[in-house]
């Protein structure tokens, strides 16, 4: 783990944040009375955002697991990371490949005092943290190369961040870093989607975020990257014969996110 910037850590405990909210939704313990609060008043308003959160983690595991196995892929960049929860993307990649290296990016400072501890690489592979905002590419894609080579395939993701960034933010450095990545790259996007207009509107009243982009939005996102079968779907239909632990399914949560995992063409 290298730290690419000297930390500010202001963890600003009483007010939400992003990543400790979903923790929360996660049943997992870093979050906060304020994160823990606004996390009960949206579950009351959409109490499906906890399966839907851990329909998200599992299609993250299943999705890294495909890349590593049937595509030889040794080399990740993971966009808005979140609160280390096991498994974790490296974890799931080194078991697949343990030389494979990651880049782990954030901007919320307790995810960088998280990853720090807990985002240790096997000592065959490699991973690294960047404090930076997603927006900010060019720079984050200029400190990953110190870890990955980009002149390879490499995979990013970006899960259940979107939603946090206004129009037309994601489009912009997307079509920057789809530029720049090798032939035979891979990005793969978890959204969700306009029927959770009511969270959406209680995440603007209290954080200034929360934007609802459709299933043509979503696939505009990946530009010409060509999107692997099954296509964008509901998270647990993303290839649910690799999750033996699959809850059920998750009927409850059908049309509330979206995922899909799109390869850059030779
Ligand atoms: C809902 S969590 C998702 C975590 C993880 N990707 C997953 O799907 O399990 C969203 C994460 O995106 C991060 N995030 C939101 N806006 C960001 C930005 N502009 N730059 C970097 N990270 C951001 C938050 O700090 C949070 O950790």
């Amino acid at each position: 783990m290298t730290d690419e910037k000297a930390p500010s850590v202001d963890l600003r405990t009483d007010e939400p944040h992003p990543a400790r909210v979903y923790d929360f939704y996660l049943g997992g313990k870093d979050h906060y009375g304020a994160d823990r609060e606004f996390g009960q008043r949206v579950l009351s308003i959409c109490p499906q955002l906890r399966p839907l959160a851990r329909a998200n983690r599992r299609f993250l595991a299943r999705s890294v697991a495909v890349l590593a196995r049937d595509h030889g892929v040794r080399q990740f960049m993971d966009l808005g990371t979140g609160l280390p929860t096991s498994p974790n993307l490296h974890e799931v990649a080194q078991g697949a490949a343990a030389e494979s290296r990651v880049v782990y990016v954030d901007n919320d400072p307790i995810v960088l005092t998280h990853a720090r501890a807990l985002l240790t690489s096997r000592p065959e592979g490699a991973t690294a943290y960047i404090d930076s905002d997603v927006v900010d590419i060019d720079r984050i894609m200029e400190q990953a190369a110190k870890t990955l080579d980009f002149a390879r395939p490499v995979a990013v993701s970006a899960l259940a961040l979107f939603h946090f960034l206004p129009d037309p933010k994601p489009a912009e450095l997307l079509d920057r870093l789809r530029d720049r990545l090798a032939p035979g790259s891979f990005l793969t996007i978890s959204h969700v989607l306009p029927a959770l207009q009511d969270v959406a509107d209680a995440y603007q009243g209290t954080m200034g975020m929360g934007t609802l982009r459709d299933r043509d939005e979503i696939t505009a996102l990946f530009g010409d990257f060509e999107l692997l079968e099954p296509g964008l779907v509901d998270p647990f239909d993303w290839r649910p014969d690799l999750d033996p632990a699959e809850e059920g399914p998750g009927y409850e949560i059908v049309g509330l996110g979206a995922v899909g995992v799109a390869r850059k063409p030779d």
